[in-house]
């Protein structure tokens, strides 16, 4: 079943979040949180998915509710939905994430607080894994950067719904990334269909309203774990979505006010997206034949790398236990 709402008080190639963006990132995380309560809940039914329109007909976001059967077909759907959850976590349990440093996890510590189970090990973990190609925010001169964590995870049933959302946003990504020197890609990219450079991994860390101002245009977001809460909220839109393990977002980043509801549990967040600003870079060294630098990159921040220190030099992140 489709779920059709149309935003036409939003035109999404002049709507500016600010207004809404900065007066909840004053905001406690209480606060957010009461503030969301009075957000129109969406349930999107099994089988069927929400889509929300802007003034002229174009899409702000969709939430597919069972994407893994509608491509796989039930069977396989559960399957593949449950080795992604295994591997994820299994890998975490092994190579422990990295503490977030963004604007997206400013309030880490008190989640960590409000949460003290998530601190012990071993079974416990909360952080970030970047997996890809971003550009260092300020430093975009260097050319895009191979993020610490990265190694292959394909992301194919991505792929395959941004391209039912926007195939020809869906195409520039993938010539993009087919433009890079392998040298460039060798680590993450395994398909010459791949269209997102990068993908955060969100391991029981809590986002907080933000908007993706580097991003490319979407976001796809899945999360994946045994939880209760955690509802995916777009404050532009005054709506809350129920946000379960199989479902997939995709959604409009750079331009909507996002953030996710607390939750009970253990739950990881699969994101897809890509640095608007490698399309230039990427046109530029593929026209000049210029080498693209494959070195990895030492700063952090999920989706938003590399921010400045005090002392202008890139903050380095901890990678360990958290106790
Ligand atoms: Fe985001």
């Amino acid at each position: 079943m489709i779920l059709w709402k149309f935003f036409f008080k939003i035109d999404i190639d002049t709507y500016t979040p600010q207004t809404k963006l900065f007066g909840l990132q004053n905001l406690t995380l209480s606060d957010v949180e009461s503030t969301s309560e009075h957000y129109l809940p969406i349930h999107a039914s099994s089988g069927g998915f929400y889509l929300a329109l802007d003034c002229n007909f174009r899409r702000l976001f969709v939430l597919f509710s069972d994407p893994y059967s509608l491509l796989y077909g039930p069977e396989v759907g559960k399957r593949v939905q449950n080795q992604v959850r295994e591997n994820v976590t299994h890998y975490a349990s092994v190579q422990p994430p990295g503490v977030p440093n963004s604007k997206r996890h400013s309030k880490y510590e008190q989640w960590l607080l409000e949460n003290p189970e998530l601190c012990v090990r071993p079974e416990s973990r909360c952080g970030v894994f970047n997996w890809g190609l971003w550009m260092e925010r300020g430093h975009e001169s260097r050319g895009p950067v191979i993020t610490p964590d990265t190694n292959a995870v394909p992301a194919r049933l991505e792929q395959f719904l941004l391209g039912a959302i926007e195939k020809d946003q869906r195409d520039k990504m993938r010539e993009a990334i087919q433009s890079l020197p392998a040298s460039c890609k060798e680590l993450w990219c395994k398909s010459d269909k791949e269209c997102f450079a990068l993908r955060a991994c969100l391991v029981n860390v809590l986002t907080e309203p933000h908007v993706d101002c580097g991003d490319m245009g979407w976001a796809m977001i899945s999360p994946f774990g045994n939880f209760d809460g955690g509802e995916f909220c777009i404050a532009d839109l005054g709506r809350r979505f129920a946000f379960h393990e199989g479902h997939i977002a995709a959604i409009r980043s750079r331009r909507l006010v996002h953030f996710t509801r607390k939750w009970v549990g253990s739950r990881i967040s699969l994101v897809s997206t890509m640095h608007r600003a490698l399309i230039p870079h990427c046109t530029k060294r593929c026209d000049s034949g210029e080498r693209v630098s494959a070195e990895r990159s030492d700063g952090r921040g999920e989706g938003e790398p590399a921010q400045k220190g005090p002392s202008g030099g890139l903050r380095a992140r901890g990678n360990g236990y958290l106790v």
